[in-house]
């Protein structure tokens, strides 16, 4: 039986998981239209070289990967295929922003839902934020989304909707809502 595990990504260890980082992104853009930086069709070298960038802020300490993976043989090396779900934190450097982060980039592989990954990214992702000094947690989805009715489930406070805020993947704009959070 696959051992579900939720855990940092290392840029050391598990940059060979870059490509399914960039499937899942594209899984979601496709399957759920969800609003994820690039639009169709999808440009692959982009997305690769995208999350090549977001795995040198890990090294740069800017920003935290968290992955759900569902593992086989349990142990430091996951293959690619056990890759399930990602969320990522950013972590501003201004002096007057060192106590937020931004969660960005919550995905899930669709054939991996509503088994409480996301829950489990996030829990995950607010302990090790709280270990940084990073007590605020900001984020915003589309309205209208899964996500949208999850957030407030996990204690995250709305303070308003931006109409037309993105572009969505069928090229129409959408209305994004904007979340917080404080932790203790
Ligand atoms: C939103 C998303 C991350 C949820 O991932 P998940 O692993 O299925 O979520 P979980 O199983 O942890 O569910 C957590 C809670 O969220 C809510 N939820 C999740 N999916 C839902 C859905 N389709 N409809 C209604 N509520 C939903 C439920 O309250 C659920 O708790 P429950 O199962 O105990 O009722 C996933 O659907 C996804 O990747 N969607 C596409 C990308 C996206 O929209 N990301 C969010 C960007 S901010």
């Amino acid at each position: 039986m696959p051992t579900p595990t939720v855990r940092l990504l290392s840029p050391s260890d598990d940059a060979h998981l870059l490509p399914y980082l960039a499937y899942i992104q594209a899984a979601c853009i496709y399957h759920d239209k969800m609003v994820a930086t690039f639009l169709p069709p999808l440009d692959s070298d982009k997305l690769l070289e995208y999350w090549r960038e977001m795995i040198q802020e890990v090294g740069a300490g800017t920003r935290l990967i968290i992955i759900q993976l569902d593992e086989l043989e349990p142990g430091p090396a996951a293959k690619g295929g056990e890759l399930k779900g990602v969320v990522t934190l950013r972590m501003p450097q201004t002096e007057t922003c060192t106590h937020q982060g931004h969660l960005e980039k919550l995905m899930v592989c669709p054939s991996y839902r509503r088994r409480g990954a996301a829950k489990t990214m996030i829990r995950f992702l607010e302990m090790e934020a709280v270990k940084r000094g990073r007590r605020l947690i900001m984020l915003s989805t589309e309205v209208g989304s899964p996500a949208e009715k999850m957030y407030p489930k996990l204690g995250y406070v709305e303070y308003g909707t931006v109409p037309g805020c993105s572009i969505g993947p069928s090229r129409d704009t959408v209305d994004d809502v904007f979340f917080y959070k404080q932790l203790s």
